[in-house]
């Protein structure tokens, strides 16, 4: 097995496995655990969890070839609809122990998973409540360099402004997936992501958007800066 770093973003690397597949990976802030049954693989002392992209919509957008991925070392991420942790655990990793992740999730059947994956990872923070309502966590959370939306609601746009305004940084960044079928059914999916952004432009400056297929269906990543 041969470990690479990804070229263009820290901490995200490229696992060659003996049959010659590469795989992305983060190295495991958590040695010994899985969050999502990922594969773990250790090379020269340091363990890595295998990045699903059919299971997280950030290594999809990777896979993608999306042009920033502005979750690094020591940053710190509000992450909105962090369900069981799947992706918000990765972004743990790629924050490291000098970074934090505060993982707000409105229900609280997925919760009780991330409270056992945020217990064995002290830069995860747990948080119950709705997204919509930044006022209801702020005494929770700090300003921060990114936010990351992953909600599947049809007022997604405007939950990411709303914490936009409340806590990130002048100059920080947003990561947002668009789940067009959430936002209305009817309508095709590159038409609903061209509102969407149109109505992104008038407040944030878009870095880019990549359409997730094959690893999401009628799913967008934009990444985008304040
Ligand atoms: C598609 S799943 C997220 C998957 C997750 N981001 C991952 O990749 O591991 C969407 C999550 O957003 C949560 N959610 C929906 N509306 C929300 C809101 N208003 N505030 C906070 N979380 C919300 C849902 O309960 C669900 O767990």
């Amino acid at each position: 097995m041969k470990v690479t770093e990804h070229k263009r973003f820290e901490s995200v690397y490229w696992v060659e496995l003996d049959d010659g597949t590469r795989k992305l990976a983060t190295v495991n802030l958590a040695r010994g655990c899985q969050v999502y049954g990922e594969r773990l693989v250790e090379v020269q002392g340091v363990e890595y969890r295998l990045w699903d992209p059919y299971r997280s919509k950030l290594a999809a957008a990777i896979l993608k070839n999306i042009k920033e991925v502005p979750i690094g070392p020591g940053k710190r991420v509000l992450y909105l609809g962090a369900a069981s942790g799947t992706t918000a655990s990765h972004a743990a990793d790629l924050v490291g122990q000098g970074g934090c992740v505060y993982c707000v999730e409105i229900s609280s059947r997925p919760l009780r998973d991330l409270l056992v994956v945020c217990a064995k990872r002290p830069n995860m923070a747990p948080i119950l409540a709705d997204a919509r309502h930044p006022c209801t966590y702020c005494a929770l959370v700090e300003k921060v360099d990114v936010i990351y939306q992953d909600v599947a609601q049809p007022d997604q746009t405007d939950i990411l402004l709303a914490n936009v305004n409340a806590f990130l940084e002048e100059g920080g960044h947003a990561i947002l997936a668009l789940k067009a079928r959430s936002i209305d059914v009817t309508k095709e999916p590159r038409e609903i992501f061209r509102d969407e952004m149109e109505k992104l432009e008038k407040e944030m400056e878009i870095i880019d958007a990549k359409i997730l297929d094959p690893y999401e269906k009628d799913h967008a990543m934009l990444v985008l800066r304040k």
